[in-house]
């Protein structure tokens, strides 16, 4: 069995896998959502604090599992600096004491594998990666080889849906609170415009959009956000949704004009997003191409996509030995 471990932002989770067929035989998840709702974001030094005591809680929970380890597994990039560090040391610490190898795995592969827990792979796949750091078109070829299409130039999808509900007073984490508003509300209200609509290259952008829901909330001369009806609250999220998933929908069928892959697949925290889902349900259906996504439990962050990279890297036996593992906040082309 391997057990991995997920501590990039605000989810601490370990799970346990089976080598042999891939069966996840614990899983855990401590979100962190409450203490940083306050704040409208993510807090990293809290977050962090929070790691240290949720991680070991979860290791209790399945120590009856140490003695069959053959491998741990660990996060280590991209993601925030000192959180990353927390789920490492405890790796490193494990690989240590039980003298077994470690691994090291990108969390943005880890989503791409959400679509394979219990199951076999299968490549090559067109992938939109939907998350709370990163907005990407990818080409998955091979375990090995991930390539980077398109990217957003600023914000990401889910961080858009964050910026606009707490310019709301709506409260931490903003995409599903956001998507149920817009569920009530009218998508013809405000006028948004779609991003980069004439822009030369496939890619993102979220910014100019956070900006025009801001003018629109000015508009309506409200004393405070707190003071916004219930009608203003859901009408701006049903418009500014409409308007992020336009944008992605326009990026991907433009993608989508360039490759001959017939299997699409939507992943990260934000792909649980119903109204997203639809929309590229459609788009593919006109080109008979197949939707993949990953069940909702798993969307989010979590360690089983993480155990399921593992399990392809203890296979081709890609370790990282404990002294050498890298923590990088930042990178996104190491796949
Ligand atoms: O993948 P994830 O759990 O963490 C990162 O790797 O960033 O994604 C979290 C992000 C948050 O920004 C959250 O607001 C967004 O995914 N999200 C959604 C939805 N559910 C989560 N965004 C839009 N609609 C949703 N239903
Ligand atoms: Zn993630």
């Amino acid at each position: 069995m391997i057990l991995s471990i997920e501590s990039s932002c605000d989810d601490s989770s370990i799970a346990v896998t089976r080598i042999q067929n891939k069966k996840l035989v614990f899983h855990q998840k401590i979100s962190q959502d409450n203490e940083h709702t306050p704040y409208g974001g993510v807090v990293p030094e809290i977050a962090s604090r929070l790691h240290a005591v949720a991680l070991p809680k979860i290791l209790y929970a399945c120590r009856d599992f140490l003695p069959h380890l053959k491998a741990v597994a660990v996060t280590s990039t991209p993601g925030l600096g000192i959180t990353l560090l927390e789920g490492v040391a405890m790796a490193q610490a494990l690989a240590l004491a039980l003298k077994i190898p470690l691994i090291a795995v990108h969390h943005l592969k880890g989503h791409i594998y959400s679509l394979f827990i219990e199951q076999d792979s299968c490549f090559p796949l067109d992938v939109l990666l939907v998350s709370g750091g990163h907005t990407l078109i990818l080409q998955a070829i091979s375990h090995e080889e991930v390539r980077i299409v398109a990217q957003s130039l600023d914000d990401s999808f889910g961080e858009s849906f964050d910026k606009v509900a707490k310019m709301l007073g709506l409260g931490y984490p903003g995409g599903p609170i956001v998507e149920s508003y817009a569920q009530k509300g009218d998508v013809a209200r405000f006028a948004f415009t779609v991003p980069l609509a004439h822009y030369p290259k496939v890619a993102f952008s979220f910014s100019g959009l956070k900006n025009g829901v801001r003018l629109a909330i000015e508009s309506l001369k409200t004393a405070t956000k707190e003071s916004l009806s219930e009608v203003d609250r859901a009408d701006i999220c049903a418009s500014f949704q409409k308007t992020a998933v336009a944008h992605l929908l326009q990026q991907t069928e433009r993608f989508l004009r360039d490759s001959s892959c017939k299997d699409f697949a939507i992943v990260g925290g934000a792909s649980a997003n119903l109204c997203l889902r639809q929309a590229i349900a459609q788009l593919l259906e006109k080109t008979q191409r197949k939707l993949k996504v990953a069940p909702l439990e798993f969307c989010s962050d979590n360690a089983a996509m993480i155990g399921r990279v593992a399990i392809e890297s203890y296979l081709k036996g890609e370790f990282t030995p404990p002294q050498a593992i890298k923590v990088l906040a930042r990178t996104l082309a190491v796949f």
